[in-house]
């Protein structure tokens, strides 16, 4: 038998995983047939791509983030700039029995292929970001996990499904999380820290207030929705070869701000990040 295109392959993962899904437009079962769409008792229906992924929106969402972006944030990632991070993911999740894991706000999926492929355990793990682009560039890279355009306050998924959501820079919808978490289920969710990319931010908000950042509101708004928080600051900063510059500058909103991207000189970059660690009730 030759190899499966990555539709195929996708159809019958997917297929494995048919109980997981729900209708986002009105919440029934959904089934998966042989020729890859996935339909609701009421017709409403979602066909996986010949890339691999599915679009569970029902409205075209103009995304704020680019195919470059993504492509840019990919190449940094994979450059092991957030390596220390990545690690104590993994540690936090194999010490609880994690099976299904979604990524919540995915973008181009490079944290959690990279986080799952160092969990010992086998994991069935699934991204869903708003931005079709975002889940493209995840799609074209990453074999082993499921890729969802969708919106995260409104999830494709049956309750109760994930024993873990990861939430890394992005929104979070934590009435959606608590309904899709398996009883004392976790989120990971990395926020920054004032000291998150300080290099970059000094170059683009040199004397306005921005320059300055504070996550209070976000832990504070992440400890009344969920139960035995923990913190855990990771920060340190790295050497950052002249090539990843320009890259870093795309990947995030904060080097849109920069006129002169050849004028910056950006010798080494600070990783400042909290990773929050909850349980629902
Ligand atoms: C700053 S990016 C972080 C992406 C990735 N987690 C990372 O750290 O590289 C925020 C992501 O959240 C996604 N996002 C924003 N609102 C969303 C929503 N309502 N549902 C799903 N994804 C959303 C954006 O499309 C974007 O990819
Ligand atoms: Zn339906």
């Amino acid at each position: 038998m030759g190899k499966l295109s990555k539709r195929e392959a996708s159809i019958s993962t997917m297929k494995q995983q048919q109980k997981h899904f729900q209708c986002p437009v009105c919440k029934n079962d959904m089934i998966i047939d042989e020729s890859g769409t996935i339909r609701c008792s009421q017709n409403h229906s979602f066909d996986i791509a010949k890339q691999g992924y599915v679009n569970f929106l029902t409205k075209h969402i103009q995304s704020m983030y680019s195919k470059e972006l993504f492509e840019s944030r990919r190449e940094i990632i994979l450059s092991g700039l957030y390596n220390p991070v990545h690690e104590k993911i993994v540690e936090i999740l194999s010490a609880s029995n994690i099976i299904n894991i979604l990524d919540a706000g995915c973008g181009e999926g490079t944290h959690l292929d990279k986080i799952c492929g160092k969990l010992e355990s086998d994991t069935v793990s699934v991204g869903i970001d708003i931005s079709k682009e975002g889940i493209l560039t995840a799609a074209k890279y990453y074999d082993q996990n499921i890729w969802c355009v969708g919106d995260l306050a409104n999830s494709p998924f049956q309750e109760q499904t994930f024993d873990c959501i990861l939430n890394f820079l992005s929104p979070a919808n934590y009435e959606e999380f608590t309904r899709l978490l398996t009883p004392k289920g976790k989120v990971i969710k990395v926020v920054p820290q004032e000291g998150y990319l300080q290099q970059l931010r000094k170059e683009a908000f040199a004397k306005t207030d921005k320059e300055q950042y504070t996550n209070e509101r976000t832990v504070r708004h992440f400890k009344e929705h969920l139960s035995k928080v923990e913190v855990f600051r990771i920060t340190y900063t790295q050497p950052l070869e002249e090539h990843l510059v320009p890259k870093l500058l795309e990947m995030t909103p904060l080097g849109w701000h920069v006129e002169n991207i050849n004028q910056m000189h950006i010798k080494e970059i600070t990783i400042d990040l909290d990773i929050l660690v909850g349980e629902i009730e």
